[in-house]
């Protein structure tokens, strides 16, 4: 009797005895990704979608040699671009680390075929990521579903992906989002998801700057202070690392968050007080040059842009260590730059992208860029590779070609 109490406790009770004889038949589901969560070491959060609502869907997930554990879902919808979306959030937690999960969604007597994922383990000092950005593409994602499956072939062990923004070219078009997701759903499951907002996310359909609905809805994300803000900025650990997440649409988001930026700075001195770590590493969309882009801000062109002069200061201070951003759609490594003037102590900036087939040509920086991929730029990514002392970073094409190695 107490072990069957126990068991109701847990939620099992009525649940369990149906999952053992899963009806044959296919759940209308699409996008099954698992997204990061503050600390993924004891907690994981996994979401879904689909086209018409599902009710009463539960996620069922088990250690390889554990016990069952089944969970309720939360359901939001949103009708945009003349289609009818709904996202499914579970919110896993009190995992054990270091542990691999077995997982699945059920609907009724109809389940999902088991997934993985592994928990961070408590102590780990060595591992490796992978920093994509700019996944956005015209007329077919299929260059970027190649992309992604070529660079998981190469780094079978990286613990999880970034796409550091710009996912999609419009981020309130239904087939970029639907094109997005199903260009690499057999390999999404699988894999940890660090998503990051860009400004491709905050377009309208008719292409003016808007609220990014559909990306707020499909991304739940660590809490930050502000529950306006939710999903727009976050930080997590990694091992030895603290990364901060960062959203640099101060201008497109200016008439909705006018405080975006304001609310990003106050946050982040907390944040790095609260969450000491050996490796402080900085993921945002927009770079800290401007290039070939008009900045409102300073009404130029070239060298340091809106964001770069809104948040290098505040990197200086808070020292960290590594700034990495995408947005260009190209590789450039500007090493150590410190108070808006090289030097040897502030953080070390490295963009790159895109992994999409959006490729432009972009016109080096003569101050900052220390070293820059040939032009037009082919896709790459980074390849970030923790150990206790030291942390490298390394560019490749998908294509596979070794671009530049930079260690701290
Ligand atoms: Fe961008």
């Amino acid at each position: 009797m107490l072990c069957g109490k126990i068991i109701l406790l847990l939620g099992l009770g009525s649940f369990f005895p149906r999952l053992a004889a899963a009806a044959s038949g296919t759940l209308p589901i699409e996008a099954l990704r698992q997204l990061i969560t503050a600390d993924p070491r004891t907690s994981r959060t996994i979401m879904w979608q689909s086209k018409t609502p599902l009710e009463n869907c539960r996620l069922q997930y088990q250690p390889a040699d554990g016990q069952n554990r089944s969970l309720p879902v939360t359901m939001e919808s949103l009708y945009e671009d003349r289609v009818h979306n709904y996202y499914y959030t579970a919110y896993l937690h009190d995992l054990t680390p270091g542990t691999t999960y077995h997982y699945r969604i059920w609907l009724g007597n109809i389940a999902t075929p088991w997934q993985t994922f592994t928990t961070a383990p408590t102590a780990i000092n060595d591992f490796s990521a992978l920093i994509l950005c700019d996944s956005q593409c015209g007329q077919s994602y299929e260059s970027w579903g190649h992309a992604f499956r070529t660079v998981w072939q190469r780094h079978p062990d990286a613990h999880f992906f970034a796409i550091m923004g710009d996912l999609v070219d419009n981020g309130q078009q239904e087939w970029q989002w639907q094109n997005f997701f199903a260009a690499i759903a057999d390999v999404l499951p699988r894999h940890l998801f660090v998503p990051i907002m860009g400004n491709h996310e905050c377009y309208s359909l008719i292409w003016k700057f808007c609220r990014p609905r559909r990306y707020e809805l499909s991304y739940n994300l660590p809490a930050n202070d502000s529950p306006e803000l939710q999903n727009y900025y976050y930080s997590y650990d990694y091992g030895p690392v603290h990364f901060m997440v960062l959203n640099t649409q101060m201008l497109e988001l200016k008439d909705i968050h006018p405080d975006l930026l304001a609310r990003q700075k106050a946050w982040l001195r907390q944040d790095v007080k609260n969450h000491p770590a050996k490796w402080r590493v900085v993921l945002m969309h927009k770079d800290i040059l401007a290039y070939d882009e008009y900045q409102e801000g300073s009404k130029t062109m070239m060298s340091i842009s809106d964001v770069g002069y809104a948040l290098m200061p505040l990197f200086d201070e808070l020292n960290i260590d590594l700034v990495l951003t995408g947005h260009m759609h190209t590789y450039r490594n500007r090493g150590h730059i410190h108070h808006l003037a090289p030097a040897d102590n502030g953080p070390v900036y490295i963009m790159s992208g895109p992994c999409g087939n959006q490729q432009y040509n972009v016109p080096a920086d003569k101050h900052f860029d220390r070293s820059a991929i040939a032009q037009p730029t082919p896709p790459n990514y980074l390849l970030l590779s923790v150990q206790e002392e030291k942390l490298t970073i390394t560019c490749y094409t998908v294509d596979g070609e070794f671009i530049e190695k930079m260690e701290l």
